[in-house]
């Protein structure tokens, strides 16, 4: 109803926010100095999302949390702040309040900026299965953010190159030679361009770029996986078990 939304444009703007433990610990003032400085009433929900924690019950506790804000679904998406666990268990909430509540995902690893955050998927572990229970529902905004790589762990930093190589072998030689030429460079250096040496030029944006519309190109044009052949899931037989 276009009226209602006017009224609703005319209150003040509120958000429910959905953070990932360590990355509130890290950035969690930066956000809420934000929210404060735009006049924006919010809630933040920091939750350990970790693979062990994704499950039901920490979509239920979400949802408790959204319905005691009073969250109008209409006006005020959900804002989701974490790596891929906290986006697939956000966006699973988001999916089933109200039917369907808009929400937006804020990825902050290496592999949720690459990945997860241009997906339709959400989803959370059940049973000892990966991601055994969940649905499609895009998000209604991806907000990328290099700077957020920074902190995160060089193990992880590798598992989203582990992501990037997948697409380049599969579907892109220039990203494949990006990864050959500045592999090593963007790891150490965690895809922060402000220390970029000359010769890398800015690879870290050409590389995370690539990756991301390589992704889409993939993705876009079989947003339901209707088509099971999918060269996104080249690795993906045995991986979810070895994940688990
Ligand atoms: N929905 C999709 O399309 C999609 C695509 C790919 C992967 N996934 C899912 O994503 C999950 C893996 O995501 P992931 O690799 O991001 O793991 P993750 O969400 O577990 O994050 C990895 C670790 O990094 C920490 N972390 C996150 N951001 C940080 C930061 N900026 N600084 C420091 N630490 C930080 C987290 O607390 C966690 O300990 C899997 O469950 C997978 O199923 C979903």
């Amino acid at each position: 109803d276009p009226q209602q939304i006017e009224l609703a444009s005319k209150r003040r703007l509120r958000r429910f926010i959905v953070i990932d433990e360590v990355v509130d610990k890290l950035y969690g003032s930066k956000v809420r100095a934000y929210f404060r400085e735009n006049n924006v009433q919010h809630k933040i929900l920091s939750l350990p999302t970790t693979e062990e924690t994704k499950s039901m019950d920490l979509v239920l506790n979400i949802l408790q949390e959204v319905q005691s804000f009073s969250l109008d679904r209409r006006t005020e998406p959900i804002i989701a702040i974490g790596g891929g666990v906290c986006l697939d268990i956000a966006g699973l909430a988001a999916s089933l309040y109200r039917r369907r509540t808009p929400y937006i995902r804020v990825p902050t690893t290496l592999l949720s900026y690459v990945d997860a955050s241009v997906g339709a998927k959400n989803g959370v572990n059940f049973l000892q299965c990966k991601n055994k229970l969940g649905g499609y529902t895009p998000p209604v905004a991806s907000f990328l953010d290099r700077s957020f790589i920074q902190s995160i762990p060089r193990r992880h930093i590798s598992n989203g190159l582990g992501e990037i190589l997948k697409m380049a072998l599969m579907k892109h030689k220039g990203l494949f030679d990006l990864l050959k030429n500045h592999g090593k460079y963007l790891l150490d250096t965690k895809f922060q361009s402000y220390n970029g040496f000359a010769r890398h030029g800015d690879a870290a944006l050409q590389t995370t770029r690539i990756a991301i519309e390589t992704m889409l190109e993939e993705l876009a044009p079989n947003l339901w996986e209707d088509d099971l052949d999918r060269l996104v899931d080249f690795g993906h037989l045995i991986s979810p078990e070895l994940e688990m």
